[in-house]
Protein backbone atom coordinates (compact mmCIF):
# COMPACT_ATOMS: atom_id res chain seq x y z
CA UNK A 1 0.00 0.00 0.00
CA UNK A 2 2.75 2.19 0.74
CA UNK A 3 4.08 1.85 -2.49
CA UNK A 4 0.56 3.28 -4.23
CA UNK A 5 0.57 6.10 -1.59
CA UNK A 6 4.42 7.72 -2.65
CA UNK A 7 3.36 6.89 -6.09
CA UNK A 8 0.53 9.01 -5.76
CA UNK A 9 2.17 11.84 -4.04
CA UNK A 10 4.58 12.02 -6.51
CA UNK A 11 2.25 11.96 -9.35
CA UNK A 12 0.17 15.02 -7.45
CA UNK A 13 2.96 17.29 -7.69
CA UNK A 14 4.44 16.75 -10.90
CA UNK A 15 0.98 16.46 -12.25
CA UNK A 16 0.01 20.01 -10.11
CA UNK A 17 -3.31 17.77 -9.21
CA UNK A 18 -5.38 17.66 -5.23
CA UNK A 19 -7.38 14.89 -4.23
CA UNK A 20 -10.20 15.86 -2.69
CA UNK A 21 -12.31 13.13 -0.51
CA UNK A 22 -15.96 13.01 0.98
CA UNK A 23 -16.04 11.57 4.46
CA UNK A 24 -17.83 8.80 2.88
CA UNK A 25 -14.74 7.44 1.31
CA UNK A 26 -13.03 4.01 2.54
CA UNK A 27 -10.91 5.75 5.68
CA UNK A 28 -7.63 4.71 3.44
CA UNK A 29 -8.24 7.68 0.77
CA UNK A 30 -7.25 10.16 3.69
CA UNK A 31 -4.01 9.22 3.50
CA UNK A 32 -3.41 10.31 0.08
CA UNK A 33 -6.21 13.01 0.14
CA UNK A 34 -5.31 17.22 0.33
CA UNK A 35 -8.99 17.94 1.62
CA UNK A 36 -11.68 15.63 3.30
CA UNK A 37 -14.80 16.63 4.39
CA UNK A 38 -18.42 17.32 3.44
CA UNK A 39 -20.32 18.07 0.21
CA UNK A 40 -20.32 22.39 0.83
CA UNK A 41 -16.41 22.34 2.20
CA UNK A 42 -15.62 20.40 -1.28
CA UNK A 43 -16.87 22.32 -3.49
CA UNK A 44 -15.66 25.22 -1.89
CA UNK A 45 -12.64 24.27 -2.29
CA UNK A 46 -12.91 22.93 -5.71
CA UNK A 47 -14.00 26.68 -6.67
CA UNK A 48 -11.02 28.32 -5.20
CA UNK A 49 -8.22 25.86 -5.98
CA UNK A 50 -5.38 26.85 -8.12
CA UNK A 51 -4.13 22.80 -8.98
CA UNK A 52 -4.74 21.99 -12.78
CA UNK A 53 -6.16 18.52 -11.51
CA UNK A 54 -8.96 17.38 -9.38
CA UNK A 55 -9.36 13.96 -8.37
CA UNK A 56 -12.63 13.92 -6.57
CA UNK A 57 -13.28 11.04 -4.50
CA UNK A 58 -16.54 10.31 -4.74
CA UNK A 59 -19.28 9.85 -6.84
CA UNK A 60 -20.44 11.64 -10.09
CA UNK A 61 -22.62 14.78 -8.86
CA UNK A 62 -19.82 15.61 -6.98
CA UNK A 63 -17.37 15.53 -9.78
CA UNK A 64 -19.35 17.06 -11.61
CA UNK A 65 -19.97 19.96 -9.57
CA UNK A 66 -16.33 20.49 -9.03
CA UNK A 67 -16.29 20.74 -12.87
CA UNK A 68 -18.94 23.14 -13.01
CA UNK A 69 -17.45 25.31 -10.74
CA UNK A 70 -14.09 24.99 -12.17
CA UNK A 71 -14.55 24.54 -16.09
CA UNK A 72 -10.66 25.05 -16.37
CA UNK A 73 -9.35 22.60 -14.38
CA UNK A 74 -9.36 18.66 -15.01
CA UNK A 75 -11.63 16.69 -12.97
CA UNK A 76 -11.48 13.02 -12.76
CA UNK A 77 -13.39 10.34 -10.88
CA UNK A 78 -11.83 8.07 -10.27
CA UNK A 79 -14.79 4.86 -10.31
CA UNK A 80 -16.64 6.29 -13.16
CA UNK A 81 -19.57 4.17 -12.31
CA UNK A 82 -19.95 5.71 -8.75
CA UNK A 83 -23.34 7.67 -9.03
CA UNK A 84 -25.71 8.57 -5.78
CA UNK A 85 -29.16 6.71 -5.69
CA UNK A 86 -30.81 9.58 -4.68
CA UNK A 87 -29.82 12.07 -7.43
CA UNK A 88 -30.49 9.74 -10.06
CA UNK A 89 -34.12 9.77 -8.47
CA UNK A 90 -34.32 12.70 -10.72
CA UNK A 91 -33.75 13.62 -14.25
CA UNK A 92 -34.15 16.49 -16.91
CA UNK A 93 -37.48 15.30 -18.14
CA UNK A 94 -38.78 14.43 -14.43
CA UNK A 95 -37.79 18.08 -13.27
CA UNK A 96 -39.72 19.67 -16.32
CA UNK A 97 -42.48 17.56 -15.10
CA UNK A 98 -42.43 18.71 -11.33
CA UNK A 99 -42.07 22.04 -12.65
CA UNK A 100 -45.15 22.51 -14.22
CA UNK A 101 -46.79 20.58 -11.97
CA UNK A 102 -46.57 23.62 -9.33
CA UNK A 103 -45.71 26.45 -12.07
CA UNK A 104 -44.18 29.76 -10.52
CA UNK A 105 -42.81 28.50 -7.43
CA UNK A 106 -38.82 28.95 -6.35
CA UNK A 107 -37.42 25.26 -7.15
CA UNK A 108 -34.25 24.28 -4.86
CA UNK A 109 -32.02 21.56 -5.66
CA UNK A 110 -29.86 19.75 -3.32
CA UNK A 111 -26.29 19.04 -4.19
CA UNK A 112 -27.25 15.62 -4.62
CA UNK A 113 -28.56 15.89 -8.32
CA UNK A 114 -27.30 16.00 -11.98
CA UNK A 115 -26.42 19.15 -13.56
CA UNK A 116 -29.07 18.79 -15.64
CA UNK A 117 -31.43 18.89 -13.04
CA UNK A 118 -29.45 22.09 -11.35
CA UNK A 119 -29.89 24.12 -14.75
CA UNK A 120 -33.43 24.26 -13.92
CA UNK A 121 -33.37 25.20 -10.16
CA UNK A 122 -33.19 28.77 -8.87
CA UNK A 123 -30.96 27.75 -5.93
CA UNK A 124 -29.01 24.93 -4.96
CA UNK A 125 -28.32 23.99 -0.82
CA UNK A 126 -25.95 20.82 0.78
CA UNK A 127 -27.19 19.55 3.91
CA UNK A 128 -24.92 21.78 5.77
CA UNK A 129 -26.29 24.84 4.71
CA UNK A 130 -29.98 24.14 3.66
CA UNK A 131 -31.70 25.66 6.64
CA UNK A 132 -30.13 29.41 5.99
CA UNK A 133 -29.97 28.85 2.18
CA UNK A 134 -33.53 28.01 1.75
CA UNK A 135 -34.36 31.11 4.44
CA UNK A 136 -32.42 33.53 2.24
CA UNK A 137 -34.93 33.14 -0.52
CA UNK A 138 -37.40 34.37 2.00
CA UNK A 139 -40.01 32.86 -0.17
CA UNK A 140 -43.26 31.30 1.14
CA UNK A 141 -43.09 28.46 -0.80
CA UNK A 142 -41.01 26.71 -2.64
CA UNK A 143 -40.46 23.28 -4.57
CA UNK A 144 -37.36 20.76 -3.27
CA UNK A 145 -35.63 18.34 -5.25
CA UNK A 146 -34.44 15.12 -4.86
CA UNK A 147 -34.73 14.48 -1.38
CA UNK A 148 -37.97 14.54 0.57
CA UNK A 149 -36.48 14.24 3.92
CA UNK A 150 -34.18 16.91 3.91
CA UNK A 151 -36.79 18.88 2.71
CA UNK A 152 -39.17 18.11 4.78
CA UNK A 153 -36.63 18.71 7.76
CA UNK A 154 -35.91 22.18 6.64
CA UNK A 155 -39.68 23.02 5.99
CA UNK A 156 -39.75 21.71 9.97
CA UNK A 157 -36.70 23.68 11.12
CA UNK A 158 -38.21 27.17 9.37
CA UNK A 159 -41.80 26.81 10.35
CA UNK A 160 -42.67 29.31 7.77
CA UNK A 161 -41.59 27.59 4.79
CA UNK A 162 -44.16 25.36 2.70
CA UNK A 163 -41.88 22.99 1.18
CA UNK A 164 -43.32 20.85 -1.72
CA UNK A 165 -40.78 18.34 -1.94
CA UNK A 166 -40.61 15.31 -4.61
CA UNK A 167 -40.27 11.69 -3.46
CA UNK A 168 -36.49 11.03 -3.29
CA UNK A 169 -34.65 9.31 -0.64
CA UNK A 170 -31.36 8.36 0.02
CA UNK A 171 -31.42 4.24 0.43
CA UNK A 172 -28.22 4.35 2.42
CA UNK A 173 -29.93 6.57 5.11
CA UNK A 174 -33.61 5.05 5.06
CA UNK A 175 -32.20 1.94 6.40
CA UNK A 176 -32.25 3.79 9.45
CA UNK A 177 -35.51 2.96 10.99
CA UNK A 178 -36.63 4.57 14.81
CA UNK A 179 -36.82 0.86 16.03
CA UNK A 180 -32.63 1.17 15.61
CA UNK A 181 -32.67 4.31 17.67
CA UNK A 182 -34.74 2.08 20.34
CA UNK A 183 -32.73 -0.47 20.27
CA UNK A 184 -29.22 1.72 20.41
CA UNK A 185 -30.06 3.73 23.09
CA UNK A 186 -30.79 0.88 25.49
CA UNK A 187 -27.75 -0.36 24.81
CA UNK A 188 -25.92 2.96 25.48
CA UNK A 189 -27.90 4.84 27.56
CA UNK A 190 -25.52 7.34 28.18
CA UNK A 191 -24.78 8.41 24.00
CA UNK A 192 -26.21 10.81 22.73
CA UNK A 193 -27.65 10.05 19.02
CA UNK A 194 -26.21 12.52 16.15
CA UNK A 195 -28.78 11.72 12.94
CA UNK A 196 -28.26 13.39 8.87
CA UNK A 197 -31.19 14.56 7.86
CA UNK A 198 -31.02 12.11 4.87
CA UNK A 199 -32.91 10.33 7.52
CA UNK A 200 -36.70 9.74 7.70
CA UNK A 201 -38.25 12.08 9.53
CA UNK A 202 -39.24 10.10 12.08
CA UNK A 203 -35.40 9.18 12.77
CA UNK A 204 -34.90 12.70 13.10
CA UNK A 205 -37.45 13.70 15.71
CA UNK A 206 -35.72 11.43 17.79
CA UNK A 207 -31.72 12.53 17.32
CA UNK A 208 -30.60 14.59 20.40
CA UNK A 209 -28.48 16.52 16.81
CA UNK A 210 -29.32 16.22 13.17
CA UNK A 211 -26.46 18.04 10.96
CA UNK A 212 -24.71 17.50 8.00
CA UNK A 213 -20.96 15.11 7.69
CA UNK A 214 -18.84 18.42 8.70
CA UNK A 215 -21.82 19.67 11.66
CA UNK A 216 -21.87 16.04 13.18
CA UNK A 217 -18.03 15.82 13.66
CA UNK A 218 -17.92 19.55 15.06
CA UNK A 219 -20.58 18.81 17.04
CA UNK A 220 -18.23 15.73 18.38
CA UNK A 221 -15.54 18.44 18.61
CA UNK A 222 -17.20 20.78 21.10
CA UNK A 223 -18.87 18.55 22.73
CA UNK A 224 -18.16 17.33 26.37
CA UNK A 225 -19.76 13.98 26.24
CA UNK A 226 -18.07 10.86 25.82
CA UNK A 227 -20.40 8.86 23.78
CA UNK A 228 -22.31 8.71 20.40
CA UNK A 229 -24.64 6.58 18.49
CA UNK A 230 -23.83 7.81 14.81
CA UNK A 231 -26.78 7.65 12.57
CA UNK A 232 -25.04 8.30 9.28
CA UNK A 233 -23.07 6.44 6.60
CA UNK A 234 -20.02 4.00 8.08
CA UNK A 235 -17.30 6.35 6.92
CA UNK A 236 -17.97 9.30 9.39
CA UNK A 237 -18.26 6.88 12.27
CA UNK A 238 -14.72 5.45 11.23
CA UNK A 239 -13.54 8.67 11.09
CA UNK A 240 -14.43 9.83 14.65
CA UNK A 241 -13.37 6.65 15.59
CA UNK A 242 -9.71 7.82 14.47
CA UNK A 243 -9.96 11.44 15.21
CA UNK A 244 -10.95 10.99 19.25
CA UNK A 245 -9.40 7.83 20.97
CA UNK A 246 -11.09 9.53 23.74
CA UNK A 247 -14.22 8.69 23.00
CA UNK A 248 -16.48 6.00 22.21
CA UNK A 249 -18.58 5.79 18.86
CA UNK A 250 -21.74 3.42 17.89
CA UNK A 251 -22.95 3.16 14.51
CA UNK A 252 -26.64 2.98 14.96
CA UNK A 253 -26.64 -0.24 12.85
CA UNK A 254 -24.44 -2.24 10.89
CA UNK A 255 -23.63 -1.64 7.58
CA UNK A 256 -25.11 1.98 6.73
CA UNK A 257 -22.61 2.16 3.94
CA UNK A 258 -23.01 3.45 0.51
CA UNK A 259 -21.99 1.21 -1.57
CA UNK A 260 -21.15 3.83 -4.56
CA UNK A 261 -18.77 5.97 -1.96
CA UNK A 262 -17.59 2.32 -0.93
CA UNK A 263 -15.97 1.61 -4.96
CA UNK A 264 -12.74 3.74 -4.78
CA UNK A 265 -9.62 2.63 -4.22
CA UNK A 266 -5.95 3.95 -3.63
CA UNK A 267 -5.08 1.92 -7.42
CA UNK A 268 -8.44 3.89 -8.92
CA UNK A 269 -6.79 7.19 -7.52
CA UNK A 270 -3.38 5.94 -8.76
CA UNK A 271 -4.86 5.01 -12.28
CA UNK A 272 -6.67 8.35 -13.15
CA UNK A 273 -3.75 10.04 -11.94
CA UNK A 274 -1.33 7.80 -14.19
CA UNK A 275 -3.88 8.00 -17.07
CA UNK A 276 -5.52 11.14 -16.44
CA UNK A 277 -9.05 9.48 -17.29
CA UNK A 278 -12.43 8.97 -16.31
CA UNK A 279 -12.51 13.27 -16.78
CA UNK A 280 -15.80 14.84 -16.75
CA UNK A 281 -17.29 16.64 -19.18
CA UNK A 282 -20.49 18.82 -18.61
CA UNK A 283 -22.02 20.26 -21.55
CA UNK A 284 -21.19 23.96 -21.68
CA UNK A 285 -25.04 25.55 -21.18
CA UNK A 286 -25.69 22.91 -18.97
CA UNK A 287 -22.85 24.15 -16.77
CA UNK A 288 -23.61 28.08 -17.32
CA UNK A 289 -27.18 27.29 -15.79
CA UNK A 290 -26.54 25.18 -12.88
CA UNK A 291 -23.48 27.49 -12.30
CA UNK A 292 -26.00 30.57 -11.23
CA UNK A 293 -27.44 27.98 -8.32
CA UNK A 294 -24.59 26.69 -7.11
CA UNK A 295 -23.15 29.90 -7.09
CA UNK A 296 -25.78 32.13 -5.63
CA UNK A 297 -25.38 28.96 -2.58
CA UNK A 298 -22.00 29.30 -2.32
CA UNK A 299 -22.26 33.32 -1.85
CA UNK A 300 -24.72 32.42 1.32
CA UNK A 301 -22.67 30.02 2.66
CA UNK A 302 -19.27 32.21 3.66
P1 LIG B 1 -23.06 15.93 3.22
O1 LIG B 1 -21.70 15.76 2.68
O2 LIG B 1 -23.61 17.27 2.86
O3 LIG B 1 -23.21 15.63 4.66
O4 LIG B 1 -24.02 14.92 2.41
C1 LIG B 1 -24.06 13.59 2.61
C2 LIG B 1 -24.20 12.83 1.38
O5 LIG B 1 -25.07 12.05 1.20
C3 LIG B 1 -23.22 12.97 0.37
O6 LIG B 1 -23.68 12.31 -0.69
FE1 LIG C 1 -26.24 9.43 -2.53
FE2 LIG C 1 -27.07 8.43 -0.19
FE3 LIG C 1 -24.76 7.64 -1.21
FE4 LIG C 1 -25.03 10.13 -0.28
S1 LIG C 1 -25.14 8.25 0.90
S2 LIG C 1 -24.03 9.52 -2.18
S3 LIG C 1 -27.16 10.54 -0.84
S4 LIG C 1 -26.82 7.31 -2.11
Amino acid sequence: MQEIINKIKRLKKEKNAVVLAHCYQPVEIDLVADYVGDSLYLSQVAATTSAQIIVFAGVYFMAQTAKILSPDKKVLLPQIEAGCRMADMIDYRQMLEFKQRYPDIPVVCYVNSTAEVKSECDLCVTSSNAVKVVKSLGAEKILFVPDTYLGKWVEKQLGNVEIITYPGFCPTHLQIRPEDIKQARLKYPQALVLAHPECHLSVSDMADYVGSTAGIMNFVKESSEKAFIIATEQGVTDRLIRDYPDKKFYPVKNDIVCPNMKMTSLEDILHVLENESNEIIVDEQVSKKALSCIDKMLKVSV
